[in-house]
């Protein structure tokens, strides 16, 4: 496995490769790698005969200067697991290499990116799809590599390759649990004992919310953690609203979390719906704090 940093060598390397007709699969990450992101990698190191891996902490996704400099950082311990995934090539820049001038480039995704993680981070996703086209220029790859739990990011990205026509098929890939549920995500390494047993209740709360929604005449409505039934708000939990009513209760019930937010959308649009009858693919996504911690997780309805 070779570990690059500059844009010129690995444009070099990737060129030979071409030259040969070999396909090349990208997956982008910044890095404290986990076993979602080596999912992603052995799809791509099945599907390509050159992966390349970057790690590269994006600072211009990045909202809050604290949530930047907080990021979890494990260089040596990612190139190790990634050596041992059969990955070719980890790509390691700076950010000057990255961006040896301001990007001030500014991406249009409309009402995709006005919902959601748009909407409470401001910038976010200019910043995503700034590195992201920035990648596929360097590594023109013919796949990349996207977790479902990021599915507004996803969607996004799809957007951004149509808007700007790049040839490169966008793989998504499904979401990795930890055993008892949570959502893999590098930030999971940020919490403390106390928070990371209230984390579960985020994925067992969504997951339980499923059952409300698909199997309605089994259901008993019961709450997930404390046995009680049905939602606070008095309206009935198989009812769209009510689900998302009794998710965010439930979530908010656990003392260390709150919910920013939690919604229903149609996986298309990503704009909220109001009736389990209004989309053939809903969506929930949530955001919640767990203390200082940020996490959010993805459940799909159908
Ligand atoms: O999902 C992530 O880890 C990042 O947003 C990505 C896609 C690597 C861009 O920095």
């Amino acid at each position: 496995m070779k570990i690059i940093e500059k844009i010129d060598d690995l444009k070099s390397v990737l060129a030979t490769a071409r030259h040969t007709h070999k396909s090349i699969g990208l997956v982008p990450t910044m890095g404290a790698l986990h076993a979602g992101h080596l999912a992603l990698v052995a799809h791509a190191v099945a599907e390509n005969d050159v992966t390349v891996v970057s790690i590269f902490v994006n600072p211009t996704q990045f909202n809050d200067k604290n949530d930047l400099k907080n990021y979890p950082r494990t260089p040596e311990a990612d190139c190790e697991l990634l050596a041992n995934a059969g990955v070719s090539i980890v790509f390691m820049p700076t950010a000057e290499e990255v961006y040896p001038t301001p990007d001030t480039r500014q991406f249009e995704f409309g009402a995709l990116a006005t919902v959601m993680e748009g909407a409470f981070r401001p910038g976010h996703f200019n910043g995503v799809a700034q590195i992201v086209s920035r990648l596929f220029e360097i590594v023109a790859p013919d796949r990349a590599y996207f977790g479902e739990k990021d599915f507004q990011q996803l969607a996004i990205i799809r957007e951004m390759v149509k808007h700007l026509q790049l040839d490169v098929q966008i793989v998504a890939c499904p979401i990795v649990r930890e055993a008892d549920g949570l959502a893999m995500s590098s930030r999971n390494a940020r919490l403390t004992a106390a928070q990371r047993q209230a984390a579960v209740n985020i994925s067992r709360v969504l997951l339980h919310s499923r059952g409300l929604r698909v199997k309605p005449a089994m259901t008993s409505h019961t709450d997930a953690m404390t046995g009680s039934s049905n939602c606070h708000c008095g309206l009935d939990p198989q009812s769209l609203e009510g689900t998302r009513q009794w998710v965010t209760e439930q979530v908010n019930a656990v003392p260390e979390l709150q919910v920013e937010y939690f919604a229903i959308v149609d996986g298309t649009t990503l704009q909220p719906i109001k009736n389990w009858a209004d989309s053939a693919f809903p969506v929930g996504c949530i955001a919640v704090f767990d203390g200082d911690v940020r996490l959010i997780d993805t459940v799909f309805y159908a």
